[in-house]
């Protein structure tokens, strides 16, 4: 079990390029097997859960080449649709693999994913709409098995815009007869990139980062090349880290449309941030101004970068108030924080935090417990007085390429023990 290492109060400057997006690529690779040929993608990133992936395109037969950062998959020969339980278990996001498998073998048999730490994680919306398309999926024994003879568009309304659900609905959508249209459709900017690699592959998709999605159901799907976008939350991350450390950084190889909630946020708590030509620069101010955030779905603040701002608000000037809207439960990094010194009162079923902020952190050794929180504990060993020690590395390494060599080459004291 591997361990971060952290030596606080540097201030963090300098450049950085942004690696691939983790949650692009996962349903990206999903979509792989529709075309039943060979995909190219670049840009990809380097991560746990990208090799996880891999392994259950593998495992129902595709062949898969990695080169560096691009991944070249050919799912001409798979013929396998289960995905057996312990690749669900390390990644309950493999559930993605439910719609690509019905459209391609008019079967699938995934594990049923659970719950995670951010909460129950039901699936309820993604198997409402992959039944509506046509499918019978029985749930018995802790497996979902789903059989279609044939996906029909029809009309689906979601309750919630839930990013998998309606990536699980495109996928099961683009080859079926007819037409779909998902209504209260997730925005996220992963929901854009996945429809452009399908249409890239000639599916014909229209309407994606609205909340109104219409997919044209097509015979058959060809080969494509796709870069992977940049990961607008390793970027976020980035920059919340810059500006909770005085710090001055540019990230390249980022699109700052993808984080105008981020980057508004960061201006209102005092940071100077200049966008143009694919680079974003912050400049953090001496102190930073308590604020209040919400998240929300997409283009609303990310939930994904809320840990990350309760460490960077943990050391601001005077009171902030976040509110977690979307999932019950993302707030295992908060316990961890206080130990470090953070003055966080939590109320509302701990969905909301009032932060007091403190001059500085001390450096403690703390759990680690999820992805994002893990980010966010990482980032408090920045701003903390003395040794943080984060363990275990497991969760963050499943997002970020390799985050203690990138925040070391913008100056940081970090070590990643494994
Ligand atoms: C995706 O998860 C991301 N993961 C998450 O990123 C991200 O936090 C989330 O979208 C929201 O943006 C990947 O893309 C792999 P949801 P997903 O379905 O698809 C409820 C990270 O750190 N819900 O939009 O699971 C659910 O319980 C990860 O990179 C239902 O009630 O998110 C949750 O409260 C964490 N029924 C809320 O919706 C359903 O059928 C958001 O879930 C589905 C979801």
């Amino acid at each position: 079990m591997g361990e971060y290492h952290i030596i606080g109060g540097r201030r963090l400057s300098g450049e950085i390029a942004v690696h691939g997006s983790k949650n692009a690529i996962l349903p990206i690779l999903a979509a792989c097997v529709l075309n039943a040929g060979e995909s190219r993608l670049t840009n990809c990133p380097n991560i746990s859960d990208t090799l996880h992936t891999i392994d259950i395109l593998k495992e129902i037969g595709c062949t898969v080449k990695c080169e560096g950062s691009t991944i070249t998959v050919n799912s001409a020969m798979a013929d396998r649709f289960e995905v057996s339980e312990n690749l669900v278990r390390k990644m309950r996001s493999s559930i993605i693999f439910l719609g690509s498998l019905l459209t391609r073998f008019g079967a699938a048999k995934v594990s049923y994913p659970g719950g995670c730490v951010l909460g129950l994680r039901p699936i309820d919306q993604h198997l409402k709409g992959l039944r509506m398309l046509g499918a019978t999926i029985n749930d018995a024994h802790g497996f979902l098995n789903c059989t279609a003879t044939r996906l029909a568009g029809t009309d689906i309304s979601l309750d919630f815009p839930s990013v998998g659900a309606t990536q699980n609905i495109i996928l099961a959508a683009t080859l079926a007869e007819g037409t779909t249209i998902i209504n209260n459709a997730a925005k996220e900017p992963e929901i854009v990139e996945l429809t452009t690699f399908l249409n890239a592959m000639g599916a014909d998709i229209t309407g994606a980062g609205e909340s109104t999605i219409k997919i044209r159901g097509v015979n058959r799907l060809h080969d494509a090349e796709h870069r992977i976008m940049p990961d607008r939350i390793v970027a976020g991350t980035y920059l919340t880290a810059a500006a909770m450390t005085r710090g001055d950084i540019t990230l390249t190889n980022v699109s700052d449309i993808n984080l105008r909630p981020v980057i508004a946020k960061l201006t209102e708590a005092g940071c100077t941030i200049n966008t143009k030509g694919g680079k974003i620069r912050l400049i953090a101010p001496p102190k930073l101004n308590a604020i209040q955030l919400k998240t929300q779905p997409h283009p609303g603040f990310p939930t994904d970068l809320q840990p990350q701002f309760a460490a960077m608000l943990s050391v601001a000037d005077g009171i902030s108030i976040i509110e977690e809207t979307v999932f019950e439960a993302r707030n295992k990094h908060v316990p961890e924080l206080c130990r470090m010194g953070a003055n966080i009162l939590q109320v509302n079923n701990m969905r909301t935090s009032i932060i007091e902020g403190v001059p500085y952190l001390n450096g403690s050794n703390v759990i680690s417990h999820d992805l994002r929180g893990g980010a966010a504990l990482i980032l408090a060993g920045l701003a903390a007085d003395g040794k943080t020690i984060v363990n275990p590395s497991s969760h963050v390494t499943r997002g970020y390429e390799s985050i203690e060599a990138d925040l070391r080459s913008l100056g940081a004291t970090i070590i990643h023990t494994t």
